[in-house]
C-alpha cells in the first residue's frame, strides 16, 4: 500500500533530499508538489523544484505557490542553502512547460477533493500555502488524512533562540494550520539533535547512485545546523517518519504558536500536560538505524 501525499516545499538542500526520497520511493505516492517562499524566493524555489522534477524525469505536477508570508516580509536562508537555494550542484535550466500552474492553492484543493482516499499533507517549508488552503477551501479538510510537517522545536530554535525557521518565516500561517482541527505530526529540530550525518557518512553518499552523488555535492555547500555528530537534514526526516514511524520516539502534546513575544515570536510552545493533545511531537529517531533508513530510502532513486 502506498502513502498518498501532497508535498509543499521551498527547495532548499534538505528539501532536495526529501524530494529525492518522495519522488522515487515505491511506498510514497506524490500527488503533487507545491512550492512556497522560504529558503530562497518563490522564483528560485519553483525553479529548483522543476530542476529536480527534470532530473528524475518525474510526471508529478509542480504548482507555484505563495511568494510571501501572510503578514511578515519574506525572510530567506540563502546563507544556509546558497544563492540559488540548491548550491553545490548545477542542474540544467528547467523547461518552463514543466510547471503545471501558478495556482498551488487551487491545485491542492482539486487534488484533495478528487482523491479516493484521504491524503497526507507534508509541508517542509513555511506554512503559508497550507494556511491559505484551509482559509479559502475549508471543505478540503475532510479529505486530509493528517499533516506531517517539518517545523518547530520542543527545545530551542535555530533562527532565533526560540524559533525554528519554517515557523518563524510565517507564524500566523503556522497558527492557522495548528488550529485547523486536523491530526498534526511535528517533525521539528529535536529529531536531528540525536541523529545527523557525520562527515564520513556524507562521503559514502558519493558512490551509491547519481542522486546521492548530487546530494553529496549539495551537502558540502550546506551551512545548516551542525551538531557534534554531523549535519542535520531536517526535511528528509519527514519522509523517514512516514516510512518507519516505529523507529521514532514521539510524545503527544498541545502546541501553540507564539505570535507576540518580543524574543519568542515563531516559537512552538509544546505542552505535554494539556487536557487535549492533538499534536504528535517527534522527538528522536533510533540513532543506530538513522543512517541506514536514510540510505535505504535513497537507494530507490536513480
Ligand atoms: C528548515 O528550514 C529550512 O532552512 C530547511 O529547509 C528546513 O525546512 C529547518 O529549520
Ligand atoms: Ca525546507
Amino acid at each position: 500500500m502506498t502513502i498518498p501525499i501532497i508535498l509543499d516545499t521551498d527547495p532548499g538542500i534538505d528539501d532536495a533530499a526529501a524530494i529525492s526520497i518522495a519522488l522515487n520511493h515505491p511506498e510514497i505516492d506524490v500527488k503533487m508538489i507545491s512550492t512556497v517562499h522560504g529558503n530562497v524566493n518563490i522564483d528560485k524555489t519553483t525553479r529548483n523544484a522543476l530542476q529536480l522534477k527534470g532530473f528524475f524525469n518525474s510526471e508529478v505536477p509542480v504548482h507555484r505557490g505563495a511568494a510571501a508570508p501572510l503578514i511578515n516580509n519574506p525572510i530567506d536562508a540563502s546563507h544556509v542553502h546558497g544563492e540559488t537555494g540548491m548550491g553545490g550542484y548545477e542542474l540544467p535550466e528547467p523547461d518552463p512547460s514543466l510547471l503545471s500552474s501558478n495556482s498551488a492553492i487551487q491545485a491542492m484543493k482539486e487534488t484533495l477533493l478528487n482523491a479516493d482516499t484521504p491524503i497526507t499533507i507534508v509541508p517542509i517549508g513555511p506554512l503559508t500555502n497550507i494556511a491559505l488552503l484551509f482559509k479559502t477551501y475549508p471543505e478540503v479538510k475532510t479529505n486530509v488524512k493528517e499533516i506531517v510537517l517539518m517545523g518547530g522545536s520542543a527545545g530551542r530554535g535555530n533562527v532565533t533562540p526560540a524559533a525554528e525557521f519554517n515557523i518563524y518565516c510565517d507564524p500566523e500561517a503556522a497558527d492557522i494550520v495548528f488550529k485547523a482541527g486536523l491530526p498534526i505530526t511535528m517533525v521539528g529540530l529535536d529529531v536531528a539533535r540525536g541523529a545527523s550525518l557525520s562527515s564520513s557518512a556524507i562521503e559514502e553518499l558519493k558512490s551509491i547512485n547519481e542522486t546521492t552523488d548530487m546530494l553529496y555535492h549539495m551537502f558540502n555547500h550546506y551551512h545548516g545546523d551542525e551538531f557534534d555528530s554531523g549535519l542535520a537534514v531536517y526535511d528528509a526526516y519527514t519522509m523517514l517518519y512516514l516510512l518507519h514511524s516505529d523507529d521514532f520516539k514521539t510524545a503527544d502534546a498541545h502546541v501553540d504558536i507564539e505570535l507576540n513575544g518580543k524574543h519568542t515570536r515563531g516559537a512552538t510552545v509544546v505542552d505535554y500536560n494539556a487536557d487535549e493533545k492533538p499534536v504528535t511531537v517527534v522527538l528522536a529517531v533510533d540513532k543506530s538505524k538513522f543512517k541506514h533508513l536514510f540510505y535505504d530510502a535513497l537507494a530507490h532513486a536513480k
